[in-house]
């Protein structure tokens, strides 16, 4: 299909650029969007302008989840009263960052979402039933520790009371953070009416990998995603002066930490699994004292759940050792983990027909090139995959010139989210249009 107006470079540049500031930080170029933030209320009402601008009545769900819908959503209802399942396209990611992430990482996805109804609309196509645009909240984790929040909480795979408990880095609750947004915390919990509605969502999201760039496609549909977790390592020694303190005395609990990210890394390569620790914390890491005590967040991926059950196993057994040799202790918390997604393979299929190729399905972390649109998988979690155990979920890539997310450095070319947006302008005019 020829570029029309809404899927040309132009119409996303023009659409791209009014979210673009919000939330960057000026001297990285970084992004701090995170959940229930000043920014994030910005966010939420750039959603809702541009929503309203092109006729989508806009909700916000007891989660926080944001919803735009064309076409009633309740004639859905209709449907579930005569026992079908409801018939409704969502299409949608989330508009929250890692700290000092990228702009496209979540973003990408509502921009191509509303320019693909715009495409929708300017093809003159007609919806036989309701297509919403989602936005959901804390996807990163990024503020309360826990990733997929919104998502997660909407389909009941985490429990309210958990979530309104959950702290950020100042000790501020997720309950404490909707309050003061204007949101009721005490509304928290599963939507399984709103998900009964659902027939389909499909995220477009930008690569974060190279899969498509050495494949040499714009666009590419989802396989598999990766289990993951997030497991919180603390460690706990004895606090004292740096220099008066002999080396033979001391519990430091850093020197356990050090050891155990030597040894997630090197555990993760003898599996060809992926273990990071990005974060870590220190009290009173203070310049001139050994710290008392010292935590570490792991994020272990693996191909499939007994390499990432026995890689987290390894690097604790590990921790243990060297916690023994150092007189000091470790304690582990599993703070969230994400079993294997394996996308609808026929909700697959029909996306990669509707793109024009034939889907021959992809294997672990390899890929087959399948005319224009390859399938590959991927080892970053998404609100698709959450939604996936409840709906038939599905995900298009946007190709990712060098791979790189989580960074400012992340990157996509215009033209390739302009050839996103034509492809999810395609699939929601062949799952919503006939
Ligand atoms: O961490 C992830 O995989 C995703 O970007 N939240
Ligand atoms: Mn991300
Ligand atoms: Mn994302």
């Amino acid at each position: 299909m020829s570029p029309s107006r809404a899927t040309g470079e132009g119409a996303f540049r023009a659409l791209w650029d009014t979210l673009l500031p919000i939330g960057r930080d000026p001297g990285t170029g970084g992004y701090l969007r995170y959940a229930w933030s000043a920014t994030d209320l910005a966010c939420r009402e750039w959603f809702t302008a541009q929503a309203a601008a092109r006729g989508l009545a806009v909700e916000t769900d007891r989660n926080g989840n944001l919803w735009a819908w064309l076409g009633d959503p309740a004639a859905t209802d209709r449907a579930e009263e005569a026992g079908d399942v409801g018939d409704a396209v969502v299409t949608g990611s989330h508009l929250d960052s890692v700290p000092y992430g990228g702009a496209y990482d979540g973003p990408l996805g509502i921009v191509c979402g509303l320019l693909a109804l715009d495409a929708l609309r300017e093809r003159g196509a007609r919806p036989v039933r309701p297509i919403g645009l989602a936005a959901f909240v804390e996807e990163e984790g990024s503020r309360f520790g826990v990733a997929c929040l919104g998502s997660r909480l909407l389909t009941g795979s985490l429990s309210p009371d958990r979530a309104r408990a959950l702290r950020d880095r100042d000790g501020v609750t997720l309950a404490e953070a909707m309050a003061g947004a204007g949101a009721d915390p005490a509304a928290l919990g599963p939507e399984l009416d709103r998900l009964r509605r659902v027939a389909a969502f499909v995220e477009l999201h930008v690569e974060q990998g190279r899969g498509l760039a050495e494949l040499g496609a714009p666009v590419g549909v989802a396989g598999a995603i990766w289990p993951h977790g997030r497991w919180r390592f603390d460690f706990t020694g004895e606090g004292n002066h740096a220099g008066t303190t002999r080396m033979s005395d001391r519990r430091d609990p850093l020197l356990t930490l050090a050891h155990t990210v030597l040894a997630a890394n090197d555990e993760a390569r003898r599996r060809g699994a992926h273990a990071t620790v990005g974060r870590v914390s220190a009290q009173p890491n203070a310049t001139n004292a050994i710290a008392a005590h010292a935590s570490a967040w792991l994020d272990a991926r693996a191909a499939d759940e007994d390499t990432l059950r026995a890689l987290v196993a390894a690097v604790q057994a590990r921790a243990g050792e060297h916690a023994e040799m150092d007189r000091t202790a470790v304690s582990v918390t599993e703070e969230s983990a994400t079993p294997a997604v394996g996308f609808d393979p026929g909700l697959r299929d029909r996306l990669v027909k509707a793109l024009g190729s034939e889907a021959l399905g992809s294997e672990a972390l390899g890929s087959e090139a399948l005319g224009s649109a390859p399938v590959l998988p991927t080892g970053a979690g998404h609100d698709a995959g959450v939604l996936s155990a409840h709906v038939p979920a599905a995900m298009l890539f946007v190709r990712n010139p060098t791979g790189v997310s989580h960074s400012p450095a992340e990157h996509a070319t215009d033209a390739d989210c302009a050839a996103g947006v034509a492809a999810l302008a395609d699939v929601l005019e062949e799952l919503a249009c006939r």
